[in-house]
């Protein structure tokens, strides 16, 4: 059976191009467990554009060079900028949009892919997909969270950044993300419930523009995988609810 059919072997596959490249991807995380059947798909795709926010050591830019062999990746990493025959890394920093933008307008290639592996500040991973997920990533594309542990952080410092979250941290990535999910059913909420839910993804640095395009969200051991909504989708959120009576509550 073809690996696009058998997820196992596109699962096996991915570990053994993961642990070649030494990412911890494969090893440490252990995202082949998830991953495959998300990605699959895009490996038919011609030209197809792949963008990670973190490039470290280039460990996982192997990993998505191997994996796809159609693709152009390119990286954003406030620490390294260089460039090859399918890769081009930015010098970028992801804790302002006005680089991340002016990074974006270099990239030269449809993105069917997003993979934020930068800084895994819940504040920045929140306003990246805010900004990257509407504008850059084509319909049908998967967008990666990686490393949301932080959201469970009381307290904590990566890359120069203080964490400060924790369980039901309103403004925490992870929440951010279940709000998400909630408004993948937004159809079924009534009119206060819908305001009370689009507050509260402001609060947590969620765009409307950004979670109207999502088509659906998976949470798994330390990473959120996003897929957008194509111009199909759009027609399931467009007509009545079939029970809207029960969304309102009895005088
Ligand atoms: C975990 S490493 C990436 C590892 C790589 N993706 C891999 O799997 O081999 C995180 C990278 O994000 C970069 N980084 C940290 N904060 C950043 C920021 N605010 N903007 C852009 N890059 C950042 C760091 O320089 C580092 O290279």
């Amino acid at each position: 059976m073809d690996p696009v059919n058998n997820p196992e072997s596109a699962r096996a596959r991915f570990k053994a191009l993961g642990d070649n490249a030494g990412t911890d991807k494969t090893t440490y995380h252990g995202y082949h467990r998830f991953y495959p059947p998300h990605l699959e798909h895009l490996r038919q795709i011609e030209d197809l554009g792949i963008l990670e926010i973190g490039y470290g050591e280039g460990k996982s830019l192997t990993l998505w060079l191997e994996y796809f062999p159609n693709a152009f990746v390119y990286c954003i990493d406030r620490d390294v900028e260089s460039q090859g025959e399918r890769h081009r890394v930015i010098k970028a920093d992801q804790a302002d949009p006005d680089s991340v933008d002016r990074a974006c307008k270099l990239i030269q290639h449809p993105i069917h892919l997003i993979i934020d592996d930068g800084s895994h500040l819940p504040s920045h991973q929140t306003t990246s997909f805010s900004m990257l997920f509407p504008s850059l990533l084509q319909a049908n594309g998967i967008y990666i969270v990686e490393d949301i542990e932080t959201s469970y952080w009381l307290t904590g410092e990566l890359y120069g950044n203080q964490t400060r979250y924790g369980l039901s941290c309103p403004w925490s990535a992870i929440e951010a993300f279940k709000l998400i999910a909630d408004y993948t059913n937004r159809q079924c909420l009534a009119g206060c419930d819908l305001s009370l839910l689009e507050y509260r993804m402001a609060l947590a640095g969620i765009t409307l523009e950004a979670a109207s395009s999502v088509s659906s969200v998976s949470f798994s051991q330390n990473c959120i995988i996003v897929s957008k909504s194509t111009a199909s989708d759009a027609t399931y959120w467009q007509r009545p609810y079939l029970y809207e009576p029960f969304t309102h509550r009895d005088p």
